[in-house]
């Protein structure tokens, strides 16, 4: 966006007068006119070398008179001295009375014939190339291209199935020299580790001597590739991609909560790639954000709500395991029982474990703590996505100051009913013979370990894209889940386990659906007066200061 007070320029764009601020891009200007130029090499978040030559337009500036000043032409505007050679659109800015004709006999043969140039040497590789159904070079091909091949000599071979890391597989033959991963690695992920070598035809793109590309941002260059020459690994060759639903989301690794698109077929997630978000993430995310969702796909994933009974835990229904875990709690006052809520739950979660507590009188509640390093890039340190929802939403002050008062409160026998949601007890710190020892140990979990086989009522739940619901990002950015796939077996989402063991407890009722809870929420929570989860919209709204 412009700043204000920028200078506004006149330009003609296919013979329409229009006003751009200066600093704009003339592809960009044309863009924003509706005249959409084709490009390879251009990216908007990063430098414009201007080496394919694909978005070739004409352009003219303004005819001087005598007086070096502009003529003027009937309507009043500067008259245009066409350029005789076509020019790059992507390295120049606009400037006052310039000309451009996107669409003019010239500009569409440059574009024929650098499709041409371009396909030359390009393996026939489509029908088995993960690219396809979003690949540049097809979608140009179809708009732009010649039907027919004059090319009769053989192809150049390269080399094909590189690692050029431990995510990115590369195909020489497919790459058109576009430079967009070199420029990543360089400006972007801060890792000079792409380059090409030999010259002409045999051109190669590689990773310098020694070097592998392996940074946590890699596979945005899988992303920004325009063709099918770097691919995941891990999504290779494993589904067409016009058979994936698209559900917009963020991610739920970390507090950045890099905006996200996940890639499903039949409840099976296929992908996550970044969405543009410039208050968030511009348009990139690491690469342990993108790979971390194979837990959701786990065996170890609870299918079915359990209680105890005598000394073993028997499958359960609903409405039988709601019932004996709200039953169990009953049998003790507020200062008996303690709650281990989660910075990974989303804020309608939280505010209803808030509800939870008070109505069971429990001041002893805290989140678990997760932290790593954070690499100036977008990994923040905080690796629990909201945070910020827990302090909001009274789940926590201070995250894991209170955990060891829960720990020595079981081991004192003080604390004679543990709630467990989201998190493993034996984190923190609690061994599974204490947890064995409590008289109600309820835990909600998406997936088995250590202190589940200790619980008196386990509630199977779900996992981020099987969800809705919303989280406060590092920065203060309210952001929504969306629900990209159903959850296995007889999991739920979190906030009906939790909305149903409070009316099961108080015999109220009156919650029906997750925007109810949002609406209780934010008529009692400030920062969210006003929203819905609607409102929240596909790029969040900032609710909190960043900090
Ligand atoms: S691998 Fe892709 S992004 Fe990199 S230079 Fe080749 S075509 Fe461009
Ligand atoms: S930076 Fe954080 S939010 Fe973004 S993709 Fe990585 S883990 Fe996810
Ligand atoms: S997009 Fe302009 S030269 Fe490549």
């Amino acid at each position: 966006m412009s700043e204000p007070n920028t200078p506004m320029f006149n330009v003609q764009i296919d013979g329409v007068w229009h006003q751009f601020p200066k600093g704009t891009r003339v592809i960009e200007a044309c863009e924003q006119a509706g005249s959409y130029v084709p490009r390879y090499c251009y990216h908007k978040k990063l430098s414009s070398p201007g080496n394919c030559r694909m978005c070739l337009i004409e352009m003219g500036m303004p005819k001087m008179g005598p007086d070096r000043k502009p003529e003027l032409g009937a309507d009043g505007m500067p008259l245009i001295n066409w350029m005789p050679r076509p020019q790059i659109s992507c390295a120049q800015d606009v400037s006052e009375g310039m000309g451009i004709k996107t669409d003019s006999p010239l500009a569409q043969e440059c574009r024929k014939g650098v499709m041409e140039f371009l396909l030359i040497n390009h393996p026939l590789d489509c029908p088995i190339c993960d690219q396809a159904g979003e690949c540049l070079l097809q979608e140009f091909s179809v708009e732009y291209g010649r039907a027919d091949s004059r090319f009769l000599e053989n192809k150049v071979k390269k080399p094909k199935n590189i690692e050029l890391g431990p995510r990115v597989t590369l195909d020489d033959e497919r790459c058109i020299l576009c430079s967009r991963c070199i420029r990543f690695c360089q400006e972007i992920a801060q890792d000079d580790v792409l380059g090409f070598v030999d010259r002409g035809s045999h051109s190669v793109l590689t990773a310098h001597p020694g070097k592998r590309l392996e940074n946590n941002y890699s596979l945005n260059t899988v992303d920004i590739c325009p063709v099918g020459a770097l691919t995941s690994s891990d999504f290779r060759f494993q589904m067409r991609v016009w058979f994936l639903k698209e559900t917009k989301s963020f991610c739920t690794s970390c507090a950045t909560g890099c905006n996200t698109v996940i890639g499903t077929r039949e409840d099976v997630i296929y992908r996550q790639t970044p969405r543009e978000n410039d208050a968030v993430n511009s348009s990139w995310m690491c690469d342990y954000g993108r790979l971390n969702f194979d837990y959701l796909q786990s065996e170890k994933r609870l299918l079915q709500p359990e209680i105890l009974s005598g000394d073993k835990l028997i499958p359960s229904d609903w409405n039988t395991a709601i019932a004996h875990a709200a039953t169990q709690l009953k049998h003790f006052t507020g200062w008996e029982i303690a709650i281990i809520a989660s910075g990974r739950m989303t804020n309608e979660e939280l505010w209803l474990t808030r509800q939870l507590a008070t109505m069971l009188g429990v001041d002893l509640i805290d989140i678990v703590p997760r932290t790593g390093p954070s690499d100036n890039i977008l990994l923040s340190a905080d690796r629990n996505p909201n945070t910020n929802g827990a302090r909001l939403l009274g789940a926590t002050n201070y995250p894991g100051a209170r955990l060891r008062e829960i720990v020595d409160g079981v081991a004192s026998s003080r604390v004679r009913a543990l709630i467990a949601l989201g998190e493993d007890a034996v984190e923190i710190g609690l061994t599974s013979k204490q947890l064995s020892a409590l008289p109600a140990f309820v835990v909600m979990s998406m997936l088995a370990n250590e202190s589940t086989a200790a619980a008196t009522a386990l509630l199977p739940s779900c996992g981020f894209a099987e969800k809705r619901g919303s989280m406060i990002n590092g920065k203060g950015r309210l952001q929504r889940l969306n629900r990209a796939v159903r959850g296995p077996g007889q999991a739920r989402d979190d906030w009906e386990i939790l909305r149903d063991l409070i009316q099961a407890y108080s015999g109220r009722n009156g919650i029906y659906t997750i925007e109810d809870v949002f609406r209780q929420m934010s008529e009692s929570v400030q920062p969210l007066a006003g929203l819905s989860l609607s409102k929240i919209g596909d790029l969040g709204v900032q609710v909190l200061e960043a900090n």
